[in-house]
Protein backbone atom coordinates (compact mmCIF):
# COMPACT_ATOMS: atom_id res chain seq x y z
CA UNK A 1 0.00 0.00 0.00
CA UNK A 2 1.62 3.67 -1.26
CA UNK A 3 1.35 5.87 1.94
CA UNK A 4 -1.69 8.20 0.99
CA UNK A 5 -3.77 5.27 0.44
CA UNK A 6 -2.29 4.03 3.81
CA UNK A 7 -3.28 7.34 5.33
CA UNK A 8 -6.49 7.54 4.07
CA UNK A 9 -7.48 3.79 4.94
CA UNK A 10 -6.28 4.49 8.70
CA UNK A 11 -9.36 5.56 10.80
CA UNK A 12 -10.71 4.96 14.54
CA UNK A 13 -11.52 1.61 14.68
CA UNK A 14 -14.81 1.28 16.95
CA UNK A 15 -16.70 -1.50 15.49
CA UNK A 16 -14.68 -4.94 16.18
CA UNK A 17 -14.96 -8.83 15.17
CA UNK A 18 -14.14 -11.35 17.62
CA UNK A 19 -11.27 -13.00 15.60
CA UNK A 20 -8.48 -12.94 17.54
CA UNK A 21 -4.75 -10.78 16.51
CA UNK A 22 -2.28 -13.24 15.10
CA UNK A 23 0.78 -12.50 17.88
CA UNK A 24 2.90 -12.24 14.29
CA UNK A 25 0.84 -9.13 13.41
CA UNK A 26 1.08 -7.68 16.88
CA UNK A 27 5.03 -8.15 17.20
CA UNK A 28 5.06 -6.41 13.63
CA UNK A 29 3.63 -3.83 15.12
CA UNK A 30 5.70 -3.14 17.96
CA UNK A 31 8.63 -3.55 15.25
CA UNK A 32 7.57 -0.85 13.14
CA UNK A 33 7.29 1.33 16.61
CA UNK A 34 10.97 0.42 17.35
CA UNK A 35 12.12 2.24 14.38
CA UNK A 36 10.18 5.39 14.81
CA UNK A 37 12.11 9.11 15.66
CA UNK A 38 12.59 10.61 19.00
CA UNK A 39 14.20 13.45 20.47
CA UNK A 40 17.86 12.35 21.02
CA UNK A 41 16.94 9.16 19.83
CA UNK A 42 15.66 8.51 23.51
CA UNK A 43 13.02 5.72 22.63
CA UNK A 44 10.95 7.19 25.47
CA UNK A 45 8.35 4.23 25.02
CA UNK A 46 6.77 1.05 26.29
CA UNK A 47 4.11 -1.24 24.97
CA UNK A 48 2.10 -3.46 27.25
CA UNK A 49 -0.42 -5.32 24.98
CA UNK A 50 -3.04 -6.74 26.55
CA UNK A 51 -4.27 -9.99 25.15
CA UNK A 52 -5.98 -12.31 28.34
CA UNK A 53 -9.43 -11.63 27.81
CA UNK A 54 -10.29 -11.47 31.28
CA UNK A 55 -7.37 -8.55 32.14
CA UNK A 56 -8.32 -6.89 28.90
CA UNK A 57 -12.01 -6.35 30.15
CA UNK A 58 -10.93 -4.77 32.91
CA UNK A 59 -9.00 -2.32 30.85
CA UNK A 60 -11.37 -1.72 28.32
CA UNK A 61 -13.61 -0.86 31.27
CA UNK A 62 -11.69 1.79 32.75
CA UNK A 63 -11.73 4.07 29.30
CA UNK A 64 -15.61 3.47 29.52
CA UNK A 65 -17.19 7.06 30.75
CA UNK A 66 -20.05 5.98 32.38
CA UNK A 67 -21.34 9.63 32.24
CA UNK A 68 -20.15 10.87 29.00
CA UNK A 69 -20.45 7.53 27.85
CA UNK A 70 -17.47 7.38 25.77
CA UNK A 71 -15.05 4.23 24.52
CA UNK A 72 -18.02 1.54 24.82
CA UNK A 73 -16.98 0.22 22.00
CA UNK A 74 -13.37 -0.99 23.66
CA UNK A 75 -15.07 -3.56 25.12
CA UNK A 76 -15.60 -5.48 21.77
CA UNK A 77 -11.87 -5.09 20.79
CA UNK A 78 -9.70 -8.41 21.04
CA UNK A 79 -6.72 -6.69 22.12
CA UNK A 80 -6.09 -3.23 24.00
CA UNK A 81 -2.11 -2.07 24.21
CA UNK A 82 -0.46 0.47 26.59
CA UNK A 83 1.75 3.21 25.86
CA UNK A 84 3.87 3.80 28.39
CA UNK A 85 5.98 7.04 28.74
CA UNK A 86 9.65 5.99 29.89
CA UNK A 87 11.64 8.69 31.31
CA UNK A 88 14.14 10.28 28.18
CA UNK A 89 17.42 10.48 28.03
CA UNK A 90 19.03 13.21 29.45
CA UNK A 91 19.94 15.13 26.41
CA UNK A 92 16.19 15.72 25.19
CA UNK A 93 15.23 16.81 28.87
CA UNK A 94 17.46 19.18 28.92
CA UNK A 95 17.05 19.98 25.12
CA UNK A 96 13.77 20.23 25.83
CA UNK A 97 13.70 22.27 29.13
CA UNK A 98 15.98 24.97 26.87
CA UNK A 99 13.46 24.99 24.07
CA UNK A 100 10.79 25.41 26.22
CA UNK A 101 9.45 21.83 24.51
CA UNK A 102 7.82 18.91 25.37
CA UNK A 103 9.88 16.88 23.19
CA UNK A 104 9.04 13.53 25.06
CA UNK A 105 5.81 14.17 24.14
CA UNK A 106 6.12 14.94 20.56
CA UNK A 107 8.15 10.71 20.78
CA UNK A 108 4.99 9.79 22.34
CA UNK A 109 2.88 11.14 19.55
CA UNK A 110 4.87 9.95 16.63
CA UNK A 111 5.11 6.42 17.71
CA UNK A 112 1.81 6.22 18.44
CA UNK A 113 1.35 7.00 14.91
CA UNK A 114 3.71 4.44 13.87
CA UNK A 115 1.12 1.87 15.60
CA UNK A 116 -1.90 2.97 13.89
CA UNK A 117 -0.38 2.80 10.50
CA UNK A 118 1.22 -0.60 10.70
CA UNK A 119 -1.96 -2.10 11.89
CA UNK A 120 -3.73 -0.58 9.13
CA UNK A 121 -1.35 -2.02 6.51
CA UNK A 122 -1.38 -5.17 7.94
CA UNK A 123 -5.47 -5.23 7.48
CA UNK A 124 -6.18 -4.19 11.59
CA UNK A 125 -8.18 -1.53 13.00
CA UNK A 126 -7.08 0.58 16.03
CA UNK A 127 -8.43 3.48 17.93
CA UNK A 128 -6.45 5.62 20.19
CA UNK A 129 -7.87 6.06 23.40
CA UNK A 130 -6.89 8.84 25.79
CA UNK A 131 -9.71 8.98 27.81
CA UNK A 132 -9.36 6.42 30.25
CA UNK A 133 -8.72 6.19 34.13
CA UNK A 134 -5.35 6.02 34.39
CA UNK A 135 -4.20 5.14 38.13
CA UNK A 136 -7.20 2.04 37.23
CA UNK A 137 -4.90 0.46 33.99
CA UNK A 138 -2.08 1.36 36.24
CA UNK A 139 -3.22 -1.09 39.05
CA UNK A 140 -4.35 -3.16 36.66
CA UNK A 141 -1.00 -3.55 34.58
CA UNK A 142 1.70 -3.17 37.70
CA UNK A 143 2.95 0.44 35.75
CA UNK A 144 5.22 2.09 38.15
CA UNK A 145 4.11 4.90 40.35
CA UNK A 146 6.79 7.26 39.15
CA UNK A 147 5.43 6.39 35.05
CA UNK A 148 2.37 7.44 32.85
CA UNK A 149 0.01 6.16 30.72
CA UNK A 150 0.19 8.21 27.54
CA UNK A 151 -2.75 6.08 25.30
CA UNK A 152 -4.48 2.67 25.50
CA UNK A 153 -5.27 1.26 22.20
CA UNK A 154 -7.65 -0.95 21.07
CA UNK A 155 -6.67 -3.12 18.49
CA UNK A 156 -8.69 -5.49 16.39
CA UNK A 157 -10.21 -6.87 13.01
CA UNK A 158 -12.90 -4.05 11.93
CA UNK A 159 -16.35 -4.87 11.49
CA UNK A 160 -17.52 -1.28 10.83
CA UNK A 161 -17.38 0.69 7.06
CA UNK A 162 -15.01 3.16 6.60
CA UNK A 163 -16.05 6.61 7.20
CA UNK A 164 -15.54 9.45 4.73
CA UNK A 165 -12.68 11.65 6.35
CA UNK A 166 -13.45 15.08 7.56
CA UNK A 167 -10.24 17.27 7.72
CA UNK A 168 -9.56 20.98 7.09
CA UNK A 169 -8.53 21.99 3.61
CA UNK A 170 -5.04 22.17 2.42
CA UNK A 171 -4.93 26.47 2.15
CA UNK A 172 -6.01 26.50 6.23
CA UNK A 173 -3.26 24.03 7.23
CA UNK A 174 -0.22 24.93 4.75
CA UNK A 175 1.01 27.93 3.33
CA UNK A 176 4.54 29.06 1.74
CA UNK A 177 7.47 31.14 2.76
CA UNK A 178 5.32 32.96 5.44
CA UNK A 179 2.34 32.27 8.27
C1 LIG B 1 -4.41 11.66 21.48
C2 LIG B 1 -5.72 11.10 20.96
C3 LIG B 1 -6.69 10.69 21.86
C4 LIG B 1 -7.89 10.13 21.40
N1 LIG B 1 -8.81 9.65 22.31
C5 LIG B 1 -9.93 9.05 21.85
C6 LIG B 1 -10.84 8.45 22.79
O1 LIG B 1 -10.65 8.44 24.01
N2 LIG B 1 -11.95 7.84 22.26
C7 LIG B 1 -12.19 7.78 20.91
O2 LIG B 1 -13.21 7.21 20.52
N3 LIG B 1 -11.34 8.35 20.02
C8 LIG B 1 -10.22 8.96 20.46
N4 LIG B 1 -9.31 9.48 19.55
C9 LIG B 1 -9.57 9.36 18.09
C10 LIG B 1 -9.96 10.70 17.43
O3 LIG B 1 -11.26 11.03 17.82
C11 LIG B 1 -9.84 10.54 15.91
O4 LIG B 1 -8.49 10.29 15.57
C12 LIG B 1 -10.30 11.78 15.11
O5 LIG B 1 -11.65 12.04 15.35
C13 LIG B 1 -10.09 11.60 13.60
O6 LIG B 1 -10.79 10.46 13.13
P1 LIG B 1 -10.03 9.22 12.44
O7 LIG B 1 -8.96 8.75 13.39
O8 LIG B 1 -11.08 8.18 12.22
O9 LIG B 1 -9.43 9.69 11.15
C14 LIG B 1 -8.13 10.03 20.00
C15 LIG B 1 -7.13 10.44 19.10
C16 LIG B 1 -5.93 10.95 19.56
C17 LIG B 1 -4.86 11.33 18.56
Amino acid sequence: MNFYKLAQNRQSTRKYLPDPVEKEKIIQIIESCRLAPSACNSQPWKFIVVDDPEIKNKISDSSYGKILRFNRFARECPVMVALIIEPPKMLAKIGGAVKDKDFYLMDIGIVASYFCLQAAELGLGTCMLGWFDEPKVKTILDVPKNKRVALLFTLGYEAGKHRKKIRKSIDRICSFNKY
